[in-house]
């Protein structure tokens, strides 16, 4: 049988009295989102833009919200950020097993990674954590996990709970270039369009919801320049990480991790090859082949071999015509003019 994901530990029982005030707190907050502008979205459910993003009526309800206002930060806590299918589920691989190392090592046989998908170790605010109907716990508890604690969002930084901006906590945000971001969330929603059978999205409906900034949590550029900017404000507080580069070099990047995280390697640990081993332990080949990604389920409905596809960098451009791309790369360069940033594959491809 399936075991219980641990964060699930936060959602420990709650009386009458505090069941119906957390009701209290989401009917307000959900009365707030009636009045937000609303259209049909990607996956025929509502979207809503809040503070500027699109988010999924439907899966989210009023949880941005909620987290926005009721999440408490502690300077010890890490979290994972990124935009959807930038590299979320490797990301969160990588953090919980450098931060667990010394529990965990990334060589044993019964690694946590081996055993749970990492959304279930690395729990999303707004997707597991808060507006959990069906246990009646829809604020859960956070105070009872022990530090660091470790979460993730997709949030747009300047929708971040304020005691997380305002505090030590540390964010590791992950971007990708906009091409293959695009044709990984397309691929994704046709998933989702699949179980609620509904007829597959065309590509170029995709790439035109995309460059509208129509996408979950979007805009992509919008999003990505949030935490661009948090990250040259607060270097000490926000790693920017981009998929493609850490594909490309993951023993820097893993190094630079550890070291933001507040635990790098050491040199006994490198002689020992343990950067390696975690790379080896998270890498797409391993991860994807286990078996709790090939036939578990972290939500209901999505299956964890969702989160896995390729694991390359160009893809898109078996799918994208090269109009398509030629817009995307104009688009990007106008967005992100200005900024210092670059999403170009071209040097890479
Ligand atoms: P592709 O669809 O291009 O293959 P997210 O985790 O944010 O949903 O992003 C999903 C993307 O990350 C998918 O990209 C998926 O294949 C890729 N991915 C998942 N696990 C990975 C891993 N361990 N290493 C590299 N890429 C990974």
């Amino acid at each position: 049988m399936a075991q219980e994901a641990p964060y699930r530990v936060c959602f420990a029982p709650k009386n009458r009295e505090e069941e119906e005030e957390d009701e209290k707190i989401y009917k307000r907050y959900e009365e707030i989102v009636a009045k937000l502008p609303t259209t049909e979205g990607w996956s025929g459910h509502l979207i809503y833009q809040y503070q500027g993003f699109w988010y999924n009526s439907e899966v989210l309800g009023a949880a941005p919200l909620v987290v926005q206002r009721h999440f408490k930060a502690r300077p010890s806590d890490i979290l994972v950020a990124s935009t959807h299918k930038c590299g979320t589920t490797w990301l969160k691989s990588l953090t919980f097993a450098v931060m667990n190392r010394k529990s965990h090592p990334p060589s044993a046989q019964h690694h946590p990674l081996h055993i749970f998908n990492s959304h279930d170790l690395v729990p999303f605010w707004e997707f597991n954590l808060y507006n959990n109907k069906n246990n009646g716990n829809r604020i859960p508890n956070l105070d009872i996990l022990p530090s660091p604690r470790l979460f993730s969002t997709h949030m747009p930084y300047t929708s971040l709970p304020e005691s997380v901006t305002l505090s030590d906590s540390r964010i590791l945000y992950i971007c990708r270039n906009p091409k293959d971001n695009l044709v990984s969330w397309w691929h994704y929603v046709n998933k989702f369009r699949s179980i609620l059978s509904l007829e597959p999205m065309k590509v170029q409906e995709a790439f035109e919801w995309f460059s509208k900034g129509m996408s979950p949590m979007g805009p992509f550029w919008d999003h990505v320049l949030g935490y661009w900017k948090g990250s040259s404000e607060r270097p000490q507080n926000v790693l920017f990480l981009n998929y493609d580069e850490m594909l490309a070099e993951p023993a820097l990047h893993l190094k630079k991790m550890a070291e933001f995280m507040g635990c790098p390697f050491s040199s006994m640990e490198e002689e020992e090859e343990v950067v390696d081993q975690v790379i080896k332990l998270c890498s797409f080949e391993n991860l994807s082949n286990l078996a709790v990604n090939k036939n578990g389920t972290t939500y209901p409905g999505v299956s964890n071999s969702s989160y896995f596809r390729q694991g390359k960098v160009g893809d898109s451009a078996n799918y994208l015509t090269p109009e398509m791309m030629e817009q995307l790369d104009r688009l990007t360069e106008q967005k992100l003019h200005g900024s210092g940033l670059t999403l170009s594959i071209c040097h890479l491809s």
